[in-house]
């Protein structure tokens, strides 16, 4: 039996969660949040010092465990913002150097592949939809490779940005969502994709222009904008799927939560004779469950370290820069 004890701080949130056996039994967060939406790394950081004890005590409670159990502590050590990240491994230093247990480091966009063995998922390719990251991801010659990215903005911040422009409060991605399903007027946007990549700086401009010029409904700007934007993604992720020959389509970040997208992920799939697989909202958005779900995998590959004093955080870890030993196949 191991339980380990995952710590999510690379951006918003600060989450602990708790993994025994490969189930979840524990995910725990807060995520600082302001009126507008930008994210101020250094208040982040300070939310999450703020709330470390206290959630890593509700953590112990819902798992209903003794801290005394814990095997080992999984860091999400990257990629994030650094004042957040430095957060998180101070917290990890503290807990993992009391307890006396060695510390897993974890990279973040892999979790988010990887938490997706809970719906059933063994080789997917990930569409990966976040605030800031915007990522087609999959398992290729013994490494996670990035097949596509978003070429400038994530597509959350993006979604995030028009609703900021439209006068509508922050998250944007909910709201915008309510009211796509008010329309069905498609208004002709632009459409960018450059193989697997795809960007969004250009869609925001016309979308700016058209709030500006009073002429459209926002009802109708807002389904335009989904049915652009995601069709964008899902051709990307089939491509990914094309060219990898997989048959599993895998949502991950807070973006996945949207019905629609998930909707045109899933005839693409049908269409295509793929599965998608798509996690519960607590494990879509960043969370420290899939942190502790990982760092179990790895843990139990013998990949952990021992000295924690000498660890640190890597704010720009890519994600094909990570030694993939716990993999077999
Ligand atoms: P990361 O560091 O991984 O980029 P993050 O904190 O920005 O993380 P998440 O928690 O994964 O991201 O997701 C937040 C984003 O999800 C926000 O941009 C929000 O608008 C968007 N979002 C949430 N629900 C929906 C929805 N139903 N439709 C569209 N977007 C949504
Ligand atoms: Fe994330």
């Amino acid at each position: 039996m191991t339980i380990i004890l995952g710590i999510e701080s690379t951006a918003h949130t600060f989450g602990i969660g708790i993994v025994k056996d490969g189930e979840v039994i524990a995910n725990v967060k807060d995520s600082y949040t302001t009126e507008k939406g930008g994210i101020i790394p250094q208040e982040a950081a300070k939310h999450h010092e703020k709330v470390s004890d206290e959630i890593y005590l509700k953590a112990l409670e819902k798992a209903k465990i003794s801290e005394k159990e814990i095997d080992a502590v999984s860091f999400s050590q990257g990629p994030g913002l650094s004042p957040c990240l430095l957060a998180g491994l101070r917290f990890t230093k503290k807990i993992a150097g009391k307890l006396n247990v060695p510390v897993v480091l974890v990279n973040h966009c892999i979790a988010h592949l990887e938490i997706g063995r809970v719906t059933g998922a063994n080789d997917p390719v990930l569409l990966y939809c976040s605030g800031a990251n915007t990522q087609i991801i999959a398992y290729e010659f013994g490494k996670y490779r990035i097949f596509g990215e978003t070429l400038d903005l994530g597509i959350g911040n993006f979604i995030d940005t028009f609703a900021r422009y439209a006068g509508l409060g922050f998250p944007g991605g909910p709201k915008i969502a309510e009211l796509a399903e008010k329309s069905q007027n498609y208004i002709e946007l632009p459409y960018s994709i450059k193989g697997m990549d795809v960007a969004f700086s250009g869609l925001l401009t016309k979308l700016r222009q058209m709030i500006e010029s009073g002429k459209y409904k926002i009802e109708d700007l807002s389904f335009s904008l989904q049915e652009t934007a995601f069709a964008m993604l899902v051709e990307a992720a089939e491509r990914a799927l094309a060219h990898t020959g997989k048959r599993e389509l895998l949502l991950g970040g807070g973006v996945a939560c949207n019905s629609r997208l998930q909707e045109m992920c899933r005839i693409m799939c049908e269409e295509r004779g793929c599965k998608m697989f798509c996690p519960e909202k607590s494990l879509l958005v960043d969370n420290a469950g899939m942190i502790a779900f990982l760092g179990e995998i790895m843990f139990n590959s013998g990949i952990y370290e021992k000295e924690i004093d000498k660890l640190d955080i890597n704010p720009r870890e890519r994600t094909d820069d990570v030694k993939v030993s716990w993999r077999k196949e």
